[in-house]
This record gives structure tokens, C-alpha cells and sequence, in this order.
């Protein structure tokens, strides 16, 4: 069967007031318009084109890198019209199935029911019960259940409004019979627009099977037209998640309060406190515990690590059975061993550290290659910038960096030296031995303090 997908998508989108197109903003920090690519995709069509219009230019820049079919609509004068702008991208005995650019979270398993349907129609339409059917368009049947037309609210008597049953908009018909139908329609009606719904009526009319397709989760259906609903298809894409998540396995303490960006692979037993956020590809292995309020992106975790609350961890690789945080920053091309500890108020960035080290409080180390069992002291930080250049630091196995430390790179501390608190090191430290660069301590005998004099 050859298949053709027209996604309409050139709404204004006024209601979102925003300089970005509608099907621009992200459901599960990716655009609208992708995740309904991405369901179209599923159905393994020859052709998938997007109807676009207001801001079409800036929509087909997010999408230049996919094989998609853009058709421009200059006037947007209805559903019937849009789709008639991509009648030509499909062969006369073609499947076509229209979809929406704003209802971002339809199902491949439900297309592929509506898809089915037509193995016995010639139209079939996706529709929904809803206890609040305001605003869509209604499914009139008669006594028989049969499909008769849909009546738009705008244009319903106040029966046809008790009807609760509506449309989604979602439709398949041979792209042959959509062509006449839609030849025959009208803008005779409230808004003065081509309604792509008159060809349900137009199909009865001609004697041709229509079906209606009942979506089970009215979630799956919502549309996006303000920030409102914006919001609630992404609470409703992350319940989504989530419960995937959760039949994997994952436990998260409050599904409500978790928001994954992007794509999640969880080992065996992981846990996942509240208000965590996962961006990007991110890997959990076995047993790993992220704490509450914390921001994954693009990382890797090795089973049984600890990532403490308040801790952001983000391009980077994070090996077994480290303890991370409370209120770490892990930045970009940072690579950790297993068994290390990063600890509070500590930013890492480029920094390899190997197995079992650690660097426990208010310290930075960045553009460094830190050995095995390195202890780094409290408040340590490697000067790694000089104003124009970045450089390295480099600390040997075993060795053990004093308290408020600063390394001024290029060095090298070598394997097992001690570094006494509170040093400038600007010179290599050789290994083994202790390098401190502090001024002696001195005590100046019967020094006294100086004192107020009292105000004449
Ligand atoms: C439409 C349906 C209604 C259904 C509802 C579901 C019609 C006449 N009505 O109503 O039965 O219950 O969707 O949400 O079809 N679009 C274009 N070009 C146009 C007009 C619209 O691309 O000229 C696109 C819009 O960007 C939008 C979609 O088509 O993505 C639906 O258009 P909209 O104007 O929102 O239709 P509704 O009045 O919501
Ligand atoms: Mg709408």
C-alpha cells in the first residue's frame, strides 16, 4: 500500500504570543512537529508533507536535515484547503492520512488502527469522548450508530452540542476520493472557512463506508493552541514517560515531579528522587540513585553511583560507584573513574580523574588529568586560564593537594607529592616529596592590638 502523511500545519498560532511558530515549541524539549514526524514515520510512508504557512521558512530550517515534502499555504481559508495544497504529492489510489502539526502526542498504534480501518472503508476518521467536547467539532450518528457528518460548534444546534463524541481532526481516505470531496466543499458556514470535515457528509452522500475510529485515551488527542495547553500535553507526555519508566522498572519517587527532554536507558533497580530533570541521552546503570533537584544532560552513570540532590552533571562520564554532590557541577568532556568523590560545591570541567579520588569540597578543577587515590583538599583550584589560553594541570597517583591550593597551569604535581595547604604552585612538583610555597609562620612576642581612643 502506498501511503502519503499531510500534516497540516500552518495555524498562526496567535493564541501561543510567541515570536516562535507553534509547532515549534517542545513537547518533551522536542518540537511539536517532530514528535508527530516521528509518528508518521512509524507507518513507514513514501511521503510525509507538511503543510506550513506563518513562519514556514524558520519551521523548515528546524527540519532541513529529513526527507519531507513542504507545501506552502499563503491563505489559511480552512482544513479542506490546506489539505488541497498537498492533493498533488500523492498518487490518485495513494492512502492519505492527514494529521496535525499541533496535536503532538497521537500514538503509531493508533494510526495504525485508523490505517487498518480502511482495509474495509473508504473513510475512516479518529474521534474521541470527551466530558467537555467545547470548541470541537461533533460526530453525528444516526439510530444505527452510523456516522452521518460532523457538525463544527460553530455551526451545531444546541442537541448537536450535548453530543460529546468529537473529532480529532485525524482522517484516511484514498487520495482520489479526498480530491472530489474536497472539490465539492464549500465555505458556506460560520467561519467562512473550507472545512475538511464536509467530506464526512459528502462520503455518506455517495454511498462510501465511513468509520469511526475511537481514540482510548483522549490525552493522546490534545491539541496545543495557547500555553496552557501546552502545558498539559507536556504533563501529559511525561505521565507518559514515566510510566514507561516505571514498568521498566525505574522508581521514581513522584512521577509527577520528573521531567525527562529527551531519551532515558535505566538499568535494574535505579531510583530517581523528585524534581529531577534528564536532557539529552542520558545512561543510568544498575543501582544508581539520583538525588532530588537534580539536572542530568547527555551523561553517562556507572552502576551503583550515588548523584547527590542539587547536582548537575552534564556531557559527561561518570563511572562505578562514585558518590556525587550534594550540589556538584559536572561540566562538559568530564570523565571519572569508578569509586570517586566529588563532593559539594566542587565544579569539575574537562577533567579526567581516575579511580578512587577525591575532590570533596569548594573546589574547581578544570583542564586536568588527576591520578588514581588523589586526595584534593578543600578549596583547591586549578588556574587553568591565563586571559587567552586555556592549560593543563596534571596530578600523579596517590598524591594529596593541602586545603586552598591553587595549581597554576601548565604543572605537574607528581605521582604520591603532598601539597602543603594553602600554596601557589606555578612550578612542577616533583613526586614523593612536599612542596609548600607559603609564607613561615611567625609570632611577634607581646604585639599589641591597636585600640579606640576615648572622644575627648
Ligand atoms: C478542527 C476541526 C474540528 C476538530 C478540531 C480538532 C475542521 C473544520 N474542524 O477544528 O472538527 O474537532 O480541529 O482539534 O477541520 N490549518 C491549516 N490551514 C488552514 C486551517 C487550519 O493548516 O487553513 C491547520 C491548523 O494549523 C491546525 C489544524 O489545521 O493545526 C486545525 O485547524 P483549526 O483552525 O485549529 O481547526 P479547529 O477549529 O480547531
Ligand atoms: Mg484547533
Amino acid at each position: 500500500m502506498h501511503l502519503t502523511v499531510v500534516i497540516l500545519a500552518a495555524g498562526q498560532g496567535t493564541r501561543m504570543r510567541s515570536d516562535l511558530p507553534k509547532v515549534l515549541h517542545p513537547v518533551g524539549g522536542r518540537p511539536m512537529l517532530a514528535r508527530v514526524v516521528d509518528a508518521a514515520r512509524s507507518l513507514n510512508p513514501q511521503r510525509i508533507g507538511i503543510v506550513h504557512g506563518h513562519g514556514g521558512d524558520q519551521v523548515r530550517a528546524r527540519f532541513h536535515d529529513s526527507p519531507l515534502e513542504w507545501v506552502a499555504q499563503e491563505r489559511q481559508l480552512g482544513t479542506a484547503h490546506a489539505v488541497a495544497q498537498a492533493l498533488p504529492l500523492a498518487r490518485p489510489d495513494d492512502l492519505l492520512l492527514v494529521l496535525y502539526g499541533d496535536v503532538p502526542l497521537i500514538l503509531p498504534s493508533t494510526l495504525e488502527r485508523l490505517v487498518t480501518a480502511m482495509d474495509e472503508a473508504d473513510l475512516a476518521l479518529l474521534t474521541v469522548h470527551l466530558d467537555d467536547p467545547k470548541g470541537y467539532g461533533r460526530i453525528v450518528r444516526d439510530d444505527r450508530g452510523q456516522v452521518l457528518r460532523i457538525v463544527e460548534e460553530k455551526d451545531a444546534s444546541p442537541v448537536e452540542r450535548e453530543i460529546r463524541e468529537v473529532n480529532t481532526g485525524i482522517l484516511a481516505a484514498r487520495a482520489a476520493d479526498l480530491s472530489r470531496w474536497i472539490g465539492q466543499i464549500g465555505n458556506d458556514n460560520a467561519q467562512g472557512e473550507f472545512y475538511l470535515t464536509d467530506a464526512i457528509e459528502l462520503a455518506v452522500a455517495d454511498d462510501r463506508r465511513v468509520q469511526a475510529v475511537v481514540a482510548r485515551d483522549a490525552r493522546e488527542v490534545m491539541g496545543v493552541n495557547d500555553k496552557r495547553q501546552l502545558a498539559e500535553v507536556e504533563r501529559a507526555w511525561q505521565r507518559r514517560q514515566a510510566e514507561a519508566l516505571m514498568r521498566d522498572g525505574v522508581t521514581l519517587l513522584d512521577p509527577a515531579r520528573f521531567d525527562l527532554r529527551g531519551t532515558l536507558h535505566a538499568g535494574r533497580d535505579v531510583v530517581i528522587d523528585i524534581d529531577v530533570i534528564i536532557e539529552g541521552e542520558v545512561t543510568l546503570g544498575d543501582g544508581v540513585r539520583i538525588g532530588a533537584h537534580t539536572i542530568l544532560r547527555d551523561c553517562t552513570i556507572g552502576a551503583g553511583s550515588d548523584i547527590r540532590p542539587h547536582s548537575i552533571v552534564e556531557q559527561a562520564e561518570i563511572g562505578e560507584r562514585c558518590l556525587i554532590g550534594p550540589f556538584a557541577r559536572i561540566r562538559p568532556d568530564t570523565a571519572l573513574a569508578d569509586e570517586v568523590h566529588v563532593g559539594n560545591f566542587v565544579e569539575l570541567k574537562k577533567a579526567r580523574v581516575a579511580a578512587a579520588s577525591k575532590i570533596n569540597h569548594l573546589s574547581y578543577v578544570g583542564d586536568a588529568e588527576v591520578g588514581a587515590r588523589v586526595n584534593i583538599g578543600a578549596g583547591t583550584i586549578t588556574c587553568n586560564y591565563d586571559g587567552a589560553n586555556k592549560h593543563l594541570t596534571t596530578i600523579g597517583d596517590d598524591a594529596f593537594i593541602g586545603s586552598d591550593t591553587s595549581l597554576v597551569a601548565p604543572v605537574t604535581v607528581g605521582a604520591g607529592a603532598t601539597i602543603g595547604a594553602g600554596s601557589v604552585v606555578t612550578r612542577d612538583a616533583p613526586p614523593g616529596e612536599l612542596t609548600v610555597t607559603r609564607a613561615k609562620q611567625q609570632t611577634i612576642p607581646g604585639w599589641k592590638r591597636p585600640v579606640k581612643q576615648p572622644k575627648p
